[in-house]
């Protein structure tokens, strides 16, 4: 099956969150199954042309048509080594819309992803490449199923798109003229284009995709009610029909106990108590905490933004602290809440450490040495970072939303089953309530925890399930 990949960004050439991510993980898994020909389709930004460490070719040059203008695009392909079955990677080249020091935030960027999801149409045309399934993401590439269906049926006839959402938040909102002086589109394509007075993107990309999935399967029902849709329910439940939810798989090689090389000591399922104890005392000493094996450490790792659920830790972190425990959070994000992390930390020195930054190699030694991983996320389409700290065996404490609710089943003391602690209700007493329940089985209960650090390590989180789902999704599609 021929496969195209489309996103505004990808690890390791760039990366700003959970979409860079997945689109390393499930493009590679895809390519590794026999018969699958991938391409993954990435603007050329001013950090991947820079970088060393990629080595292109100029494929071929074209004009790109958007309403009055024509706009150069150069096809560069990577070059890669070895023979290991890869995804072909191809970098969409325009030094106005591209050569810029960040990825988002411009006041052209619909104009600039408008152009990116038309020029990967024309570069599947110049190459010959012919895909059964075009498979794109969020509003940054949300045009591809529109253009396709309005401007390339010619090239593509037989072609099937599905549309993935990983953030319904942004939707790639514009004013009314964009469609005019900006997209281009026939005068059919108004209605498709319009919500409410304004251009929305996202909206055109549900209304022409084939399929319309999402990074969970709960986030897929999730979805079609208010509370989560941010405005997109209406239409989201009109194509019910169409909604798919395939929960996200993680790094399994980038996210290793056993091989990370940023913690003291690598350990795995057979010798976790030994490994996770030398990183606790490492971190502790680290962050400038009392070494102390026995005391609970709980983490939380995130941006702190509202929807992640930090005035939920804001409203029980006092209850909290009044027991013998470690506090360690790591991110950047809203003032009020560094500041409030700030306060605390000058507050209760010898039990909370605020680490007001980025850091990828601190985030792995804090995942290698917490007890227990707090995310309280108000709304979560997939999340990543509970499937890293389980594999890491720090045991969850989630709001049963999104894909926490998928991946995080809850523990069931009876019949031992479930890999963390869950809450229903987005609520801070609620939240204290689950925190309660897995500190109550940390302190009372040692073998069990052991059991459950067990279970949590041995989960799969691998693209193998997801990368079949997929394949399954993609079958179906194409007859
Ligand atoms: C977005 C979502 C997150 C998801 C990621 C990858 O960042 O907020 O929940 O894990 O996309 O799909």
């Amino acid at each position: 099956m021929k496969i195209a990949m489309v996103a505004s960004e990808a690890a390791p050439y760039a990366k700003s969150g959970g979409l860079g991510d997945v689109m390393l993980g499930l493009p590679s898994e895809l390519a590794r199954i026999p018969d699958n020909q991938v391409c993954l389709f990435l603007p050329f930004y001013k950090r991947i042309k820079e970088n060393p460490a990629y080595e292109t070719e100029l494929f071929a040059e074209f004009r790109v048509g958007l309403s009055w203008r024509e706009q150069y695009a150069g096809l560069h392909r990577l070059k890669t080594k070895g023979r290991k079955k890869l995804p072909t990677v191809y970098f969409i080249d325009n030094e106005y819309y591209f050569g810029r020091d960040g990825l988002y935030g411009y006041l052209d960027d619909g104009e600039r992803y408008a152009f990116f999801s038309k020029a990967v149409l024309d570069a599947m045309a110049v190459l010959q490449f012919y895909p059964d399934v075009i498979q794109s993401n969020d509003w940054q590439t949300a045009m591809v199923p529109v253009y396709l269906n309005a401007q390339y049926r010619g090239v593509f006839p037989y072609t099937k798109t599905v549309f993935t959402i990983h953030n319904i938040e942004y939707q790639g909102w514009a004013n009314p003229d964009f469609f005019d002086n900006v997209l281009g589109l026939p005068e059919s394509y108004r209605g498709i284009m319009d919500m409410t007075g304004g251009v929305n993107m996202m909206k055109g990309a549900i209304e022409c995709a084939d399929i319309v999935s999402t990074v969970s399967e709960t986030y897929a029902q999730e979805i079609r009610y208010p509370y989560y849709a941010h405005g997109l329910d209406g239409i989201l439940s009109g194509y019910w029909y169409k909604l798919v939810g395939i929960t996200n798989g993680v790094d399994v090689s980038a996210f290793d106990p056993a091989t990370d090389k940023a913690l003291v000591q690598n350990y795995s399922i057979d010798d976790f108590k030994s490994g996770k104890a030398a990183n606790k005392a490492a971190i502790q000493r680290e962050l400038g905490l009392p070494e102390r094996p026995e005391v609970p450490m709980l983490a939380m790792i995130t941006r702190l933004a509202g929807h992640k659920g930090i005035d939920l830790l804001c409203y029980t972190a006092r209850r909290l602290l009044a027991l013998d425990v470690q506090l360690v959070v790591l991110g950047t994000g809203e003032q009020r809440f560094e500041n409030f992390f700030r306060g605390l930390a000058a507050e209760y020195p010898n039990k909370v450490s605020a680490q007001l930054k980025f850091d990828v190699n601190l985030a792995n030694r804090i995942y290698a040495g917490a007890d227990v991983y707090l995310m309280p996320s108000k709304s979560e389409p997939c999340g990543l970072s509970q499937m890293n700290a389980m594999r890491y065996g720090t045991v969850p404490v989630v709001n049963a939303t999104g894909g926490l609710k998928d991946t995080v089943p809850p523990v069931d003391a009876a019949s031992q089953t479930g890999l963390g602690y869950t809450f229903q209700s987005y609520n801070g007493d609620d939240f204290w309530g689950a925190i309660d329940r897995c500190l109550g089985l940390y302190w009372h209960d040692p073998d069990g925890w052991d059991r459950l650090i067990r279970r949590d390590m041995s989960t799969d989180f691998s693209w193998k399930h997801p990368g079949e789902a997929y394949r399954a999704l993609f079958h179906r599609l194409t007859g």
